[in-house]
Parts: structure tokens; C-alpha cells; sequence
């Protein structure tokens, strides 16, 4: 029987990234729906449900993307709000990236540093993944701090985390100036930069004086890096004693993780990956 993927994408032109990712995960074909919205998700869905039996139903899946991850989430709630009993089919949201890439980023830092009891802080942590990021080291038992332009933008945010994710030791800190990007780096072991792409946070005149700093990374491929210092390729180098990752030596765990997740669909019917479940994938690789 064959494997289809329904890939609900929020954006006018479905992710190609996307689509060739499912086919190399095994994917025997896609079903595309561009631009979709909540409202149609339901009539997509019964399609999904009420077709094959249901012991064949795990070879429907449905794959979520697009480049707003708010609209994403919406999908996704759109999705799971259809399904009832055992009429499902396993879905993983992805939308632009956010919960690979957070989950590889921490995946890579956890390679070098134990992240029980870390102090991490994660510049531009405000995004959909940096705060996915912040969730996934605060599981691991790190204390987070996640920056921000605004300090009530960075509250919120902390405050989102804890509650969605049930988790503690996460706040949040306004971060504009040099001044303060060197306070909130204070006795910091980890730093993840999170921010846009082109986006400079701290120069390496910055960070090069902290002796706390143990493992940076930055998910930015545009240059000028989040953290001045970091080249894309850097997968565990070491720049002045600390051990680097840059947005490509994330980028191939993260295209593992990507793939493995896809795959993982097709095994049951009743799977939701989110970034908890994709960043536990890890121990399957
Ligand atoms: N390597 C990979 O495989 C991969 C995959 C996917 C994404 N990415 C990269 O991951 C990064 C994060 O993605 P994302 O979608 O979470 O980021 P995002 O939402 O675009 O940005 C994160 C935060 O940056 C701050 N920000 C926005 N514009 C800024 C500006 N002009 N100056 C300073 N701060 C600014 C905002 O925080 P405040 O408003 O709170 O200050 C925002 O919440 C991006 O660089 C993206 O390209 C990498």
C-alpha cells in the first residue's frame, strides 16, 4: 500500500525543502494543499480518516509547514481537533523548521556540556525556536534566559514556556544594548543564538572576557553571525577554549532528525510530533 503524506502548508507555494525531505524519508507520494486555513482542514482530514482500514490507516500521514509558525499551530489544532477514537493518522509539525532546528541546536550543545543544573541563555530567544529551544533545555534541567528587545515581550514569552511546556527555571531579559548583552552573559555556560537571519548580537570583543562560556551556537546562516566568531561549518570546533555550532553543523542533524520524524509516521497511526517528541527521535538515529 502506498505511503502518502499530506502536506498542509500554510504558504501561497508549498515548501519544496519540504517535499523532498518526505520523499527521501520513504514517503511514496504527497498530497499538497497550499495556503491552506483551519476552516478546510476538516473536510481534508475525514479524507485521511475514513479511507483506509484501520489497520492500514498509519500509511496516511499528515506533515504541517510553512513559514508562519503561529498559522502552523493553528493547523495543527485544526488536525487534531478532527480526529476521534482511533479514526487518526500521525501528524508532525514543522513549520519553518522550528522544531528541528531547535531540537538539533540543543541535540548539539548536549554533545559537549551536561545540561542538568547549566546556565544557558539564548539571544533573541523570542522566536518560535528559541523558545522551543528554551522549553527543550529547561527538560533537560538547565536555567534559562532568553533575551529580548522588549522586557514584556520576554516575560510573556517566559511565562508561555513554562506554562505550555510545565517547566520552571525560564525568564526572560531585555536585551538592546552591549551593556546589556555582557550582563545578561554573566556566568552563562551555553549561548544560543536565535535570532533573524543577518542579525549581529554580540561581537567576539563581548564574549571573549567571559570565562563562565562553555558552548555557543547560532542557527543564523546569514552572515554576520548572532555571535561574531561562529562560521556556519563549525560543528563542535573550539574558538578561545569554547566549543562552537553553526547554522550548517546544526543544519545536518537537523535535516536527520527532519527525515527520521517523517519515517516515524508511517510506523502507527497515532503519533503527534511536536518539538518534545522530534528532539526524543534523537535516541532512534
Ligand atoms: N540552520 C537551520 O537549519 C535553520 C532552520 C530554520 C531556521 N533557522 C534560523 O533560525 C533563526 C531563528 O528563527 P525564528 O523563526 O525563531 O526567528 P525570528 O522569529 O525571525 O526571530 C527571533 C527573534 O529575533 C528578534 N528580532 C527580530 N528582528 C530583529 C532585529 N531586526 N534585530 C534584533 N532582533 C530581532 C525578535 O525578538 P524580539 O522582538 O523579542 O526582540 C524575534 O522574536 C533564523 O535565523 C532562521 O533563519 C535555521
Amino acid at each position: 500500500m502506498k505511503k502518502l503524506l499530506i502536506q498542509l502548508d500554510t504558504d501561497k507555494r508549498a515548501s519544496t525543502f519540504d517535499q523532498v525531505v518526505a520523499y527521501d524519508a520513504g514517503a511514496d507520494n504527497l498530497i499538497i494543499h497550499s495556503e491552506i486555513t483551519k476552516e478546510e482542514v476538516e473536510d481534508i482530514i475525514y479524507g485521511a480518516i475514513f479511507t483506509r482500514s484501520p489497520k492500514k490507516m498509519k500509511n496516511t500521514a499528515v506533515f504541517i509547514g510553512g513559514s508562519d509558525v503561529e498559522k502552523g499551530e493553528k493547523i495543527m489544532e485544526a488536525v487534531e481537533d478532527v480526529f476521534f477514537a482511533n479514526f487518526r493518522v500521525s501528524v508532525m509539525l514543522d513549520s519553518n523548521g522550528s522544531n528541528t532546528t531547535a531540537a538539533a541546536s540543543v541535540l548539539k550543545v548536549k554533545e559537549e556540556i551536561d545540561l542538568a543544573g547549566c546556565e544557558v541563555l539564548i539571544l533573541a530567544g523570542t522566536g518560535p525556536v528559541g523558545v522551543r529551544a528554551a522549553a527543550l533545555f529547561a527538560m533537560e534541567g538547565a536555567s534559562v534566559t532568553i533575551t529580548s528587545r522588549s522586557q514584556e515581550k520576554a516575560d510573556k514569552k517566559a511565562e508561555m514556556i513554562k506554562e505550555e511546556y510545565d517547566l520552571e527555571k525560564i525568564k526572560g531579559v531585555e536585551a538592546k544594548t552591549d551593556a546589556d548583552f555582557i550582563k545578561a552573559m554573566k556566568n552563562k555556560e551555553v549561548i544560543l543564538s536565535a535570532g533573524p537571519p543577518g542579525i549581529n548580537f554580540i561581537s567576539r570583543e563581548m564574549w571573549k572576557n567571559e570565562d563562565s562560556i562553555k558552548v555557543m551556537a547560532d542557527i543564523n546562516a546569514v552572515s554576520p553571525a548572532g555571535i561574531e566568531g561562529i562560521e556556519p561549518p563549525a560543528d563542535g570546533d573550539t574558538i578561545d577554549g569554547i566549543k562552537v555550532f553553526g547554522a550548517l553543523g546544526i543544519g545536518s542533524l537537523k535535516m536527520k532528525l527532519h527525515k527520521k520524524a517523517v519515517a516515524e509516521l508511517f510506523k502507527t497511526n497515532d503519533l503527534s510530533l511536536n518539538a518534545v517528541e522530534v528532539y526524543k527521535l534523537n535516541e532512534k538515529l
